[in-house]
């Protein structure tokens, strides 16, 4: 059965492996190669079991797991904007589920929890960036009711990549269009 919880420390290992693992896969041809190659999961581990850290005392970020038992098959984190010209007060920077584990509504309720998480901090709209050639990612963003909120170019492993935003101006929005119970009272 899957659940969805905050994060703990004692996640970054697991994190970091669905980093790497889904960057490879899902952003090969997207993103560089060689660099897709090169990402460690120990050292993603290392900056993930920082950032855990760091999450202590930035009340305003979380960072979700989905669990399927005791496996970790997915993340988000969700953040106050730190961008001065993003329209958003909240953003949603990653959202990664393991391949074999989508298309079950586990991104739809990483998403809640995100929404959820923004709300509970007040903060009203809630947006993101996603390359513009990831046509899946934009189909999910959509199917939740994203809008289009313009594009920008930025770089990624020395690489430079045009992305494109989505938002939802009332973030509650957001929480309802991805309210699809995969685990009754756990949202
Ligand atoms: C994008 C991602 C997080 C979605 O997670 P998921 O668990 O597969 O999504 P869900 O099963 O909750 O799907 C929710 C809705 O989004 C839509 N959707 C999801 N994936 C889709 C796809 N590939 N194409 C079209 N629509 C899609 C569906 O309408 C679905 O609604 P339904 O359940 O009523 O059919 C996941 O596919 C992923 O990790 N992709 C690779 C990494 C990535 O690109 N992340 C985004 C970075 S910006």
């Amino acid at each position: 059965m899957i659940h969805i919880r905050m994060a703990r420390r004692t996640d970054a290992a697991g994190i970091a492996c669905i980093h790497a693992t889904t960057w490879k896969e899902a952003y090969r041809g997207l993103l560089d190669g060689a660099y897709l190659e090169n990402l460690s999961e120990k050292r993603l581990t290392a900056r993930w079991r920082t950032h855990l850290d760091r999450r202590e005392e930035d009340r305003d970020e979380e960072i979700l797991v989905a669990m399927n038992g005791r496996e970790l098959v997915g993340f988000a984190n969700a953040s106050a904007s730190r961008e001065a010209f993003a329209p958003w007060d909240a953003e949603i920077p990653m959202i990664y589920v393991l391949k074999e584990h989508r298309g079950l509504g586990i991104g739809r309720g990483l998403m809640k929890a995100s929404a959820d998480h923004c709300i509970r901090r007040g903060m009203f709209s809630g947006g993101l960036w996603v390359l513009r050639d990831n046509g899946a990612a934009r189909d999910f963003y959509e199917a939740l009711g994203g809008e289009s909120q313009g594009r920008k170019s930025d770089s990624v492993g020395g690489q430079i990549v045009q992305l494109v935003g989505y938002w939802w101006r009332d973030i509650a929005q957001l929480a309802e269009r991805s309210t699809q119970s995969i685990s009754p009272g756990r949202f």
